[in-house]
């Protein structure tokens, strides 16, 4: 087992109702003047932004507020909300909304904290020294940013999608009540799901064998999730499932399933980042689309890992030949994906990838041959292009 941190400061305020504490936990915080920060209308149209304001009215807290992030959140509106935060004496975000609502809050918490521009940050220019306290309305089981320490943002200028880790960013609390993911249309609670699934999935494939108890953590919270998925598409009221994949989402993404795994890969969301940030797929469709074709790729370079996944967690009976043991694993996880309305391939997400489209995703992931992706097996530009190639 690899040494390791373990650090989770985030307050979890968990379960039906959850809402309504939000105005009491922004004032533990003991700021002065909140930005309300959410998405494109979910929140308007459900009544949760009102209730929230009520919340806050209550508390007595004074707030700004500004909408319109969308999935894959964009730099033009973190300027915006530096801008909107230095003019108002902003000292707290409040993010009401999924990962790309709180990540947005992240890096305008890292703008207007910082001097200079908040993208140096996400080019790896700098490091943030950092960044106006964030605290999280969850509103979707998914992107896991609630307890993360990381934020992804996209540029629009070369369409780069790009992350940024630092402790700093790690919200203060997360509100999370299940049955604000009812509304979920059903296409966003599967991609979630697979968001989930992956971040653990990442984590687990690696190149270290010594660590049962985070083995153990992690097939569990991944037969829990494939379980409540198809829970959800049969059920979208059902509040245990839809519990269970937002307390999993948490746990995939703060941490603990990577304890001893010396880091994990995360391939699948770099090759899915370039994706996200040229056709603006939804992220867990998109790591989905590119999973098979990691893993049958790389499946050579750590074949035991495989056999173990396709046992312990897609239910595979052991085979005399590992290959064919770990091939019917990543068979079977393709076929949840198909059962949940998930891609398994690129062109299931409507787009026919030209080989010109695939040389530049490539040149871009590998940061214009700078760098690999990837542990299990170390991926290279040409390596990165084959993925792509494959996942057509
Ligand atoms: O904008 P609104 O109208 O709210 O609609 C959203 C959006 O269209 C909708 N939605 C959210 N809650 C809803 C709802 N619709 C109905 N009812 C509700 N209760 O769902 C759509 C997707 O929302 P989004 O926030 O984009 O989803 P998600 O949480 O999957 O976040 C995706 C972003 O997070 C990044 C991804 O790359 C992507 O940009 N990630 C962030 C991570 C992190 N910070 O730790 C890690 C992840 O790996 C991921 O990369
Ligand atoms: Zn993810």
């Amino acid at each position: 087992m690899e040494n390791f941190n373990y650090y989770t400061p985030t307050k979890v305020v968990f379960g039906k109702g959850t809402e309504e504490k939000t105005g009491e936990l922004v004032r533990e915080q003991g700021c002065t003047k909140v930005l309300v920060h959410y998405g494109s209308g979910s929140v308007k149209k459900s009544g949760l932004l009102d209730r929230i304001f009520r919340s806050l009215d209550e508390a007595e807290i004074a707030y700004v507020s500004l909408g319109g992030v969308v999935p894959n959140p964009r730099l033009s509106l973190v300027y915006e909300g530096i801008e909107l935060c230095r003019r108002e004496g902003v000292d707290f975000i409040l993010a009401v909304g999924g990962g790309s609502v709180i990540d947005s809050a992240k890096a305008i918490g890292y703008g207007t904290a910082n001097e200079g521009d908040v993208w140096d940050f996400y080019a790896r220019k700098r490091q943030a020294e950092a960044c106006i306290p964030v605290g999280v309305v969850l509103t979707i089981s998914a992107a896991g940013s609630e307890m993360s320490d990381s934020s992804v943002i996209t540029n629009e200028e070369g369409w780069l999608k790009r992350g940024y880790s630092s402790e700093l960013s790690r919200p203060k609390f997360a509100v999370m009540n299940p049955e604000l993911t009812m509304t979920l249309p059903a296409y966003q609670t599967a991609s979630g799901c697979v968001d989930i699934m992956m971040h653990t999935m990442e984590r687990y494939f690696n190149q270290n064998d010594n660590m049962e108890l985070t083995d153990g953590i992690s097939e569990h919270l991944l037969r829990t999730v494939m379980k409540s998925a198809k829970i959800l598409m049969e059920e979208p009221d059902n509040y245990s499932a839809r519990a269970e994949v937002m307390w999993a989402g948490s746990l995939s993404h703060n941490g603990l399933t990577g304890c001893g795994t010396g880091g994990g890969d995360w391939a699948c969301h770099q090759l899915e980042h370039e994706l996200g940030g040229m056709f603006d797929v939804a992220h867990g469709a998109g790591l989905a689309a590119v999973w098979g074709s990691w893993a049958r790729y790389v499946m050579d370079a750590h074949p035991k890992r495989f056999v173990q996944f396709a046992v312990n967690v897609m239910g595979v009976q052991p085979r005399e030949d590992d290959t064919v043991t770990a091939l019917k694993g990543i068979e079977e996880m393709e076929k949840f994906y198909r059962a949940v309305g998930m891609p398994v391939c690129v062109k299931d997400m409507g787009i026919e990838l030209t080989e010109e489209q695939i040389v530049i995703l490539a040149r871009k992931c590998s940061f214009f041959g700078s760098r690999t992706i990837g542990c299990i097996k170390k991926l290279e530009e040409q390596d990165i292009a084959q993925i792509y190639r494959d996942a057509r």
